[in-house]
């Protein structure tokens, strides 16, 4: 079916347009949508903000952030299109008024709304509270929420709780753009339509795994918003943990979205508990201090702009995580994930285990095991490291690890690799929920995480420093070397 087929003329009506995620993200995925021609001819766009624009401005706006997001140049026919979809509407989320002359624009648009909230969850119950006094909550409506829902379990509840009172679960899309990935999709397809891994997938077969996002940005500004949160509540409560569930997941039934998200569900709820007794024997967690970064000297977290100084705030967090349930015992997930890394880079990497016998203990005294790296990002794509024989007469039988190597780029040359937040609005318009988070998945990893989060606060440690341009702190080494293995580089 053509994906226009099953979506219906939408308004999409973005909170916070003039922020930066609509800025960097929304509008350039929806005009990717337009060029695309997967945007239904009479959807509307609605930014509305507190700031002072009118359409034109507003336009204006929009356009200058394409320009600057999107890095080829843009189609100016399609550009006319899609700025002829762009209205704007000031507000005030606090004023009744504010709501009212939403409802007025609104009134002349389409059946469907999707209201994406980019905005600090914070204010999602005052605008949910004012779009229902202005009579703007049907059953056809959608609603898009921005993680971090919450900072803690008790106050994710609160935050679902106000939007629920409006919003059936079926009618809300939370998202963790992480699921929007070509590869993280593309994780489905490798674990069940290929028999080879579908059968090797388990404790019997795998050593460990090792899921890394590093980044080699800092926190670029958002000082006030990543001082409260740190890389636990901003990158490990959501996208890695989003990961390993996909990764260590039974098979679905189907690809509906509650089957897939009944299995993530199984996988968090057997996430063995990390608290005060054992956090720090599974736990390091890092602030980058200065250092350099291709060759530049960068400041440390501390004396970023607006730093307090006396910050406890960790930049960096690695974990040994382990499932209590039958395909995973005794098998390690070690994550970890930082700013100021080396480089940006994102892989989850499955160790298998060592052959029991070496009958080429001539040539190689301790066979390596093979290793499957899939690239999340850059260069996405795929490695299986193998045992190979070194051709040749003279070589017999030498043999050596080489790569089975696909990689998207090379094997879809002509194919642009879609954003992440593309292929999610897409999926939002067409009523899909698979790719994002249920009530009850944020909540399992919220109770997972905050008790970890206890634990450090209780010990009172500060987060060990790592050099800026470094791969973290040495103790993060030796959470893994304890285990006798060690990270991939
Ligand atoms: C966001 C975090 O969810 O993901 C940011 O809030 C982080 O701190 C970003 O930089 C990373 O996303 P990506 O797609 O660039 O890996």
């Amino acid at each position: 079916m053509n994906k226009l087929d099953c979506q219906s003329a939408s308004d999409i009506i973005i909170f916070g347009a003039a922020g930066d995620l609509s800025r960097r993200k929304l509008l350039p995925a929806l005009y990717q949508l337009e060029l695309s021609g997967l945007l239904h001819q009479d959807s509307r766009i609605i930014g509305v903000a507190r700031s002072d624009f009118d359409n034109n401005s507003f336009v204006e706006l929009a356009v200058k952030n394409l320009k600057t997001f999107i890095s080829e140049t843009l189609d100016e026919q399609v550009l006319a299109k899609f700025v002829a979809r762009l209205v704007y509407q000031k507000l005030d989320f606090s004023s009744t008024d504010g709501f009212k002359a939403l409802a007025k624009t609104l009134a002349q648009g389409n059946d469907t709304r999707v209201y994406y909230f980019s905005t600090p969850p914070a204010v999602y119950g005052a605008i949910c509270d004012g779009l229902d006094a202005a009579k703007l909550i049907t059953a056809n409506d959608r609603v898009v929420m921005e993680k971090p829902i919450g900072h803690c379990l008790e106050s994710s509840k609160v935050i679902n709780d106000q939007v629920s009172r409006f919003f059936n679960e079926s009618q809300i899309y939370r998202i963790d753009h992480y699921l929007g990935k070509e590869t993280v999709l593309n994780l489905l397809v490798l674990r069940f339509a290929n028999s080879l891994f579908t059968s090797n997938w388990d404790h019997n077969c795998i050593d460990h795994v090792q899921i890394t996002i590093a980044e080699s940005v800092g926190i670029e500004g958002r000082w006030g918003f990543y001082d409260d949160a740190g890389q636990m509540r901003d990158m490990m409560q959501n996208h890695l943990l989003q990961i390993l569930s996909l990764v260590a997941m039974e098979p679905p039934a189907d690809l509906s979205a509650d089957s897939i998200r009944d299995e993530k569900l199984k996988v968090l709820k057997a996430l063995r508990p990390i608290n005060r007794s054992n956090v720090k024997e599974k736990t390091v967690r890092g602030q980058y201090a200065d250092g350099f970064l291709k060759g530049h000297a960068v400041p440390g977290y501390l004396q970023e702009e607006g730093a307090n100084e006396n910050s406890k705030t960790e930049t960096f967090v690695a974990i040994k995580a382990e499932i209590d349930n039958w395909r995973w015992a005794g098998v390690p997930f070690y994550l970890r994930t930082g700013k100021r890394m080396a480089q940006k880079h994102s892989e989850i990497a499955i160790h298998f285990k060592e052959q029991p016998h070496n009958i080429f203990s001539d040539s190689y005294t301790e066979l390596p095991a093979n290793k499957l790296t899939i690239r999340l990002q850059p260069d996405e794509g795929m490695e299986l490291q193998v045992m190979n024989k070194i051709p040749g007469i003279a070589s017999q039988m030498n043999i050596q690890e080489n790569k089975l190597d696909l990689s998207f780029s090379k094997a879809y040359a002509d194919t642009r690799v879609v954003d992440a937040y593309e292929r999610l609005m897409l999926e939002v318009l067409n009523g899909n929920q698979s790719l994002f988070v249920r009530r009850d998945e944020v909540e399992q990893a919220w109770h997972w995480v905050d008790s970890i989060i206890e634990a450090w606060q209780t010990s009172n440690d500060k987060p060990k420093p790592y050099a800026a341009g470094s791969w973290g702190p040495v103790s993060s080494i030796s959470l893994i070397a304890r285990d006798d293995r060690q990270w991939d580089e």
